[in-house]
């Protein structure tokens, strides 16, 4: 099926808005995280690849998980012509297919858990994957009235931050610490977005690394 995300790839990194987005989240985890070029790294939801390009100096090797065609086409014309050297792309969609059986350093999303009507399963296999002492980084848009996306989006109206935090909680995670990542302009209004942080809990470090 095609997704309007097929749709919109090719010209999604006409928009310099995205550019800014990206650097701003990328700057925000770069302060936030302790970054090396042994991180290993998942990106979910990964679009065109924005966020990673800005963080591919800093960090090891590169998953971008994305279930659009339309986008994983953009990224590997960006992984051949060397804008994302070395980058692997998934075909992923955690709330349909088996959790991979691999560890990362940090998982992120950008704007992209709003998109998932069904998050329980997603943070689980977050969980799952997240190395012991690994951090999860959820950059997304505060709780909004829906004008964001209008009439029709089966999503979220953006997260309230206690109520994310809960939903993390129940797949494992510690609390989450909530920072403003800057805002989206659309329609002549701002949407404010945060980056929440997070690690597994205390008891769940240990969970089955032996893969
Ligand atoms: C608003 S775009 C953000 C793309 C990119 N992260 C960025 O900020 O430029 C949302 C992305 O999430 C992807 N997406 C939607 N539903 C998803 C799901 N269930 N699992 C993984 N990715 C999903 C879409 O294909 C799209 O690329």
């Amino acid at each position: 099926m095609t997704s309007s995300f097929d749709e919109r790839a090719a010209t999604w990194d006409d928009d310099p808005t995205k550019h800014e987005r990206a650097r701003r989240a990328a700057a925000q985890v770069r302060s936030t995280v302790a970054l090396d070029r042994g991180t290993r790294v998942l990106e979910y939801g990964a679009g065109t690849g924005l966020l990673a390009q800005q963080l591919a100096p800093d960090v090891g090797p590169l998953t971008l998980a994305e279930p659009s065609a339309g986008m994983r086409e953009v990224l590997h014309a960006k992984v051949a012509a060397g804008v994302l050297p070395d980058a692997r792309i998934l075909d992923l969609d955690l709330t349909r297919d088996l959790v991979p059986d691999e560890r990362f350093d940090l998982i992120l999303g950008l704007m992209v858990l709003h998109h998932i009507p069904d998050l329980p399963p997603v943070l689980q296999a977050f969980a799952t994957m997240l190395s012991p002492g690994g951090t999860l980084c959820v950059i997304d848009l505060d709780r909004e009235d829906g004008s964001f996306h209008g009439d029709g989006f089966d999503g979220h109206d953006g997260f309230d931050h206690d109520h994310l935090g809960a939903e993390l909680a129940d797949a494992g995670f510690a609390p989450p610490r909530f920072v403003p990542c800057g805002a989206v302009e659309r329609d002549g209004r701002s949407y404010g977005l945060f980056l929440a942080t997070c690690r597994l809990r205390h008891g769940r470090q240990d969970h089955g690394d032996a893969a």
